[in-house]
């Protein structure tokens, strides 16, 4: 039988006075609030008493710090197929905002205003959520992103990680489409979540990016986040290569890759252009990322065992 507290017991568990526990538990949503009763796994995993055990909820960063290779399509369309299973958030992170425009088009507040970056108290980012689909919310982004630049201090690593806790419990898929850098804003992205999935495409790339970005990743691992797991690599816009062997030989060098390969298919820009849902304009290829759907849930309940 799993061990349970009531308030005051969990208070002395996570090491906090009663009072601040209350209103940590009440920001953090932590379940187990309504009842007053707390498991000592839950509470483990909101205060991070055992880093190595997980939450119920799935963060998975998709990223690759070069332009262009399907970070936003991989992120739209995961989420769109995961959603038919699935309740699922998309945060956009990058200062682009690519994911965000394709959804809304009127004044967006920024996400800067809520994060406590250099010092600013942070606030609770659930009124910036939109809902744009059944099952599918998005945290949107702007342009003012681009100003988490440089680390004041440690806590600026781990704004996005702080400001989505609260969120965790509402959602079993939460999708992070990075921007294409290297710097703050990724590593507020990985350190924030669970695992990582990298985009390639497979028309011209390079070994060079792949081994910068691996770097970053075990940079990661060994020195925020000992929870970040690699999925691996997704080859996007393929189009039956002869070269796919060697391709793939030269990606497992450093990541494993998927089974699924995302095709090129000229309905995802159009889909883009129109800003419409994917399932909505070609089923064909919604199959596909149905496809890397099922390959990510597997590979999720691999790393789990
Ligand atoms: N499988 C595909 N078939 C056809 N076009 C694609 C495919 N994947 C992506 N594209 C197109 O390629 C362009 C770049 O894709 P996307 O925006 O997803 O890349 P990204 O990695 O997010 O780029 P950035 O680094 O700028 O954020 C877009 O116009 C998109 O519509
Ligand atoms: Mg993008």
């Amino acid at each position: 039988m799993e061990t349970v507290f009531d308030s005051e017991e969990a208070a002395k568990f996570v090491g906090l006075s009663l009072d601040d526990f209350q209103q940590r538990v009440t920001t953090l949503k932590v379940p187990g609030l309504k009842a007053g009763e707390f498991k000592k796994s839950v509470l483990s995993k909101y205060f991070e008493i055992n880093q190595s055990e997980g939450f119920d909820s799935n963060v998975i960063a998709i990223s690759n710090q070069k332009g262009g290779e399907g970070k936003t399509t991989i992120s739209l369309y995961l989420a769109e197929a995961l959603s038919e299973n699935h309740k699922v958030l998309l945060i956009d992170w990058d200062p682009q905002a690519n994911a965000t425009q394709l959804f809304l088009n009127d004044d967006v507040t920024s996400i800067m205003d809520y994060l406590g970056y250099r010092g600013k108290k942070p606030r609770d980012i659930e009124p910036l959520i939109k809902t744009v689909a059944t099952n599918f919310d998005l945290l949107p982004s702007t342009l003012e992103l681009a100003n988490l630049t440089t680390p004041y201090e440690r806590d600026d690593f781990e704004l996005l990680k702080e400001a989505i806790l609260p969120l965790r419990s509402n959602y079993e898929y939460i999708i992070i489409d990075c921007p294409p850098s290297l710097g703050l804003i990724l590593e507020n992205a990985l350190i924030c979540a669970d695992y990582i999935l990298v985009p390639i495409q497979t028309r011209a790339f390079s070994l060079q990016g792949i081994r910068d970005l691996y770097e970053t990743i075990q940079k990661i691992q060994r020195k925020a986040n000992q929870r970040l797991k690699l999925l691996g690599a997704v080859l996007n816009q393929f189009e039956g290569q002869k070269a796919l062997a060697g391709l793939a030989e030269g990606v497992k060098k450093y990541f494993p890759v998927f089974e699924t390969v995302i095709q090129r298919r000229e309905s995802i820009p159009q889909a883009q252009a129109k800003m419409s849902f994917l399932s909505k304009i070609d089923l064909a290829t919604m199959k596909n990322f149905r496809e890397l759907a099922i390959e990510v849930k597997e590979k999720i309940n691999v790393q789990k065992n």
